[in-house]
């Protein structure tokens, strides 16, 4: 069976956890999401061990954002981890990500829009002028011409950003939750799987609805692994 487009959110501060779950789903999940924390902790060592259990690939969920020449010296570092996906904020500017882009040729620079962790008061007291949702198709469009391969959003966000950047950028969407999933946890405006693939996106960060099965143990983490899969594929 081929792998899924699912993006496995890594959350867990335990690196012997992480890597028991890459090997309990890697059949199933094509891609590995290891965030600052992880980093933080866990250092190139940390992605380092994930890398030796699984031929899938990595993304680091770091969301850079500092001055180019700052950001180009941090995605320098980081070439040898030869991560597919590095997300770095569209809101450093057309430069910034450029920096990035150029600096790691092999890696598709993900551009984060606006967090959805922000109200639309949050948005406009930072000092955006548009709404969310505009500021987010706007700076979709400054990563993807500043040469940014994919970019983060939200599920409600997938069809006015693949409209703003086409076909060729990457899409990817966390807030997703399986329709038989027993709690949203702390998502609030989710899509199924399914449907955030079916409305444009090419990958669904998924954590919790899969890593919570580990506490039945490695079989009952894969097969819930392959249950999402099988939707999706
Ligand atoms: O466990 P869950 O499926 O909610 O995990 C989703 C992952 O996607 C987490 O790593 C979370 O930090 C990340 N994420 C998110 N919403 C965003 C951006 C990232 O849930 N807007």
């Amino acid at each position: 069976m081929p792998k899924a487009p699912i993006v496995l959110a890594v959350d867990t501060p335990e690196l012997a956890t992480a890597v028991e779950w890459v090997k309990a789903t890697e059949d199933h999940v094509s891609v590995y999401k290891l965030g600052l924390e992880f980093f933080l902790t866990f250092g190139s060592d940390g992605v380092k061990a994930i890398k030796d259990v699984t031929n899938s690939d990595i993304f680091l969920d770091l969301k850079l954002h500092d001055i180019p020449h700052t950001v180009s010296g941090a995605a320098k570092a980081l070439s040898h981890l030869a991560p597919r996906f590095l997300t770095v904020h569209a809101s450093g500017g057309f430069a910034m990500i450029k920096a990035a882009v150029d600096a790691l040729p092999l890696t598709q620079v993900t551009g984060v829009t606006i967090l959805t962790s922000l109200s639309e008061d949050d948005v406009a007291e930072i000092g955006y002028k548009a709404n969310a949702l505009d500021s987010a198709v706007a700076l979709s469009g400054i990563a993807v011409r500043a040469g940014a391969g994919a970019i983060v959003c939200s599920p409600l966000e997938i069809k006015a950003i693949r409209d703003q950047v086409g076909m060729g950028p990457i899409i990817i969407t966390p807030g997703v939750r399986p329709a038989d999933a027993i709690s949203s946890d702390d998502q609030v405006r989710t899509m199924t799987p399914k449907d955030a693939i079916e409305a444009g996106a090419n990958f669904v960060v998924i954590g919790r609805p899969i890593t919570q099965s580990w506490s039945q143990g490695s079989r009952a983490m894969n097969e819930r692994a392959a249950q999402i899969a099988s939707e999706l594929i």
